[in-house]
């Protein structure tokens, strides 16, 4: 039998999705890569700024069904900042309190974005330390850690129901390549490269997943090793993506290849993005975009043409005082003109 609470909560998250619209998908047709469209599926549109809003309504409805979540329920979270942004949105939306496990550095405006949803912000030192942290909390608070790294993958409703998959694929059923030729994807949790892997699968589409990787992660090793207590000593400095471990919810299996991306690539090409599309993406956008830039010039030169689709992650807004400031940059990521240069004809 269903607690009240519990089916009126269900029936917020619907009613919240259905007065919701699906977010727009990008084509850039550049004059260098002939016969190869690019697409991007621009996720910063959601409500709470980025993809995380999709996976966040699924863990809620996830922990709702399962009974882990209850009225007055603390929701603790571990997160490097868009999965919490997107979560104290339907913490809010729900009434529940609501608390961000996240390293110091994580970015100003997403700190402010959770407190503004009525979240609690408990910071540590550097990624690794999130897990334990949140599980302290949860116990100490007698609440529920959400866990996106272990639940994104099976959390997310991967065969249809407008996962961002099924979305991407009936966007492009009128384009003049409506298969297309490669999805590339950057990795945080998993849950987004295991929802686009099972669903060409599951529709026997001719697509290959690529997911691109940053420094500081440990994801491509696992994926070419496949030795899960594979860790890494730095955080990611791409925020959002590339893991110290390799977590429960990335599935190698679903993959069909890996790239990995220098981090001065990645900031050079969210540079060279704000020149094409008149607008600041985030950083994952940056690794993404120079992944399929990769396969868009491997296509080009084997004389192939095809569509290649990624995604836009989040608003660059929201990393002003890193991405988008020389100096930063300077200190923390190094010289990028050599991919800048690369870049700067490209259009
Ligand atoms: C900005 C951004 N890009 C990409 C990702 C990766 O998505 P996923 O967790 O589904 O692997 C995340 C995840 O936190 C993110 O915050």
């Amino acid at each position: 039998m269903t607690n009240a609470w519990v089916n009126h909560a269900i029936k917020e998250i619907d009613a919240d999705f259905q007065r919701s619209a699906d977010t727009h998908l990008i084509r850039l047709s550049l004059a260098d890569f002939p016969g190869i469209a690019l697409y991007l599926k621009d996720e910063s549109t959601h409500p709470s700024g980025s993809l995380k809003h999709r996976l966040a309504r699924s863990l809620f409805l996830y922990g709702l069904c399962n009974g882990w979540i209850r009225e007055n329920t603390p929701i603790i979270e571990a997160s490097s900042g868009s999965t919490a942004v997107s979560e104290a949105y339907f913490a809010r939306l729900l009434g529940l309190p609501f608390i961000a496990v996240m390293p110091s550095c994580t970015a100003p405006r997403k700190i402010q974005q959770i407190e503004f949803y009525g979240g609690r912000c408990h910071f540590v030192e550097n990624s690794g330390q999130i897990y334990a942290a949140s599980e302290q909390l949860a116990r100490e608070m007698n609440g529920h850690y959400m866990d996106q790294f272990t639940y994104a993958e099976r959390a997310t409703d991967w065969r249809g129901n407008n996962s961002i998959a099924d979305s991407i694929f009936r966007q492009m059923s009128l384009e003049p390549h409506p298969v297309p030729r490669y999805l590339v994807m950057s990795a945080g949790t998993g849950g987004t490269s295991a929802t686009l892997g099972r669903y060409i699968r599951y529709k026997g589409h001719q697509t290959e997943l690529v997911v691109v990787d940053p420094e500081n992660s440990v994801f491509y090793d696992y994926f070419l090793q496949r030795d899960p207590s594979v860790t890494a000593q730095c955080s990611s400095k791409i925020e959002g993506i590339g893991r110290p471990r390799a977590e429960p919810s990335f599935i190698p299996s679903v993959i069909d290849s890996m790239i990995p991306v220098p981090d001065a690539a990645s900031i050079a090409t969210l540079r060279w993005l704000e020149g094409i599309l008149g607008r600041k993406v985030g950083a994952s956008t940056g690794t993404n975009m120079w992944g399929a830039l990769q396969l868009a010039k491997q296509m080009r030169d084997k004389g192939e043409t095809g569509s290649i689709v990624t995604l836009l992650c989040d608003s660059g807004e929201r990393y002003l005082n890193t991405y988008f400031n020389d100096e930063w940059i300077a200190a923390n990521i190094g010289d990028i003109s050599h991919y800048s240069e690369q870049l700067a004809g490209v259009r």
